[in-house]
């Protein structure tokens, strides 16, 4: 089934299901997923605390973030997707791991989740593909319990990554918003969050989806490859972290729902 999630979504539950099909399991954040996986993960436990905690992950497939937060934070953990696809690889890959979750085969924009339920609302890679990606946001606080953390990941495509696509890969470039650290800053605000951070971080990263196997296209994997190579190099010895608006992979935004607050 070929679901558009509503007038604001840059993305087909089709598209979805061919990204997760054939996916090799198990998928971990801390296994072969390289450098950047490694800069998140710092990231996560820098930002999060472990405990005893009812995390749900919005857009959730293949379920390698639940597994982190299950494995090293000691959370429950909850997901929901609109990928039938996504969510069978995401329960197997849970499976497989020992994990007991619950997996939301859903459109987050109709779902029926209880409001004021989780400690943690979590996703990665998720609201830039709304044109109303704010919408998107209150939805997500409103299903946090007072006193509960959002935590909101994406690649940063209002930087170097997203100039790159825009030009070589312009189809994968449309499914996104490319959103800004005060963007979301000002989002998670006017949704009623507190204690509101925003930044940037993964350093100078160059990422572009290979769409076809001509010339071009490997010439250009290649520079790319050898410009990260450079700047790792570079940047480990001489102990740089390259982060900002323009250049690094990643962006975040993280804030409070305040103690009390009503629904
Ligand atoms: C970039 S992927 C998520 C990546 C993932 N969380 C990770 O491990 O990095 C975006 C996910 O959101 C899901 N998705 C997109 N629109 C959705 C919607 N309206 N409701 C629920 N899930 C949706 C897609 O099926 C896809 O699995």
């Amino acid at each position: 089934m070929d679901s558009p999630g509503g007038h604001g979504a840059l993305t087909t539950t089709a598209h979805w299901d061919g990204v997760w099909s054939g996916l090799d399991l198990p998928d971990r954040l801390d296994g072969r997923r390289g450098a950047m996986y490694r800069s998140i993960a710092v990231w996560l436990m820098n930002n999060l605390a472990p405990g005893d905690k009812l995390l749900l992950e919005v857009g959730c497939a293949p379920g390698r973030y639940m597994l982190y937060f299950a494995e090293h934070f000691g959370y429950k953990v909850h997901g929901i997707d609109f990928s039938a696809v996504g969510c069978e690889v995401t329960r197997r890959n849970l499976v497989s791991a020992g994990i007991d979750a619950m997996v939301y085969e859903a459109d987050f924009r109709t779902a029926k989740i209880p409001t004021e339920t989780y400690d943690v609302v979590f996703s990665a890679g998720f609201v830039y593909h709304f044109a109303d990606w704010e919408e998107i946001i209150a939805n997500m606080v409103k299903l946090l319990k007072a006193g509960g953390q959002l935590v909101v990941l994406l690649d940063n495509f209002a930087g170097i990554n997203g100039w790159l696509r825009r030009h070589l890969a312009p189809k994968t470039y449309k499914r996104h918003v490319p959103l800004t650290a005060g963007e979301l800053e000002r989002a998670f605000r006017e949704a009623g969050l507190e204690k509101v951070e925003s930044g940037y971080f993964g350093s100078l990263r160059l990422s572009v989806p290979t769409t076809s196997a001509s010339v071009t296209q490997r010439a250009v994997s290649l520079a790319v490859k050898a410009t990260n190579k450079l700047v790792a190099i570079v940047s480990g010895s001489l102990r740089l972290t390259i982060d900002g608006p323009r250049l690094s992979a990643l962006v975040h935004a993280t804030g409070w729902k305040p103690e009390g607050r009503q629904p």
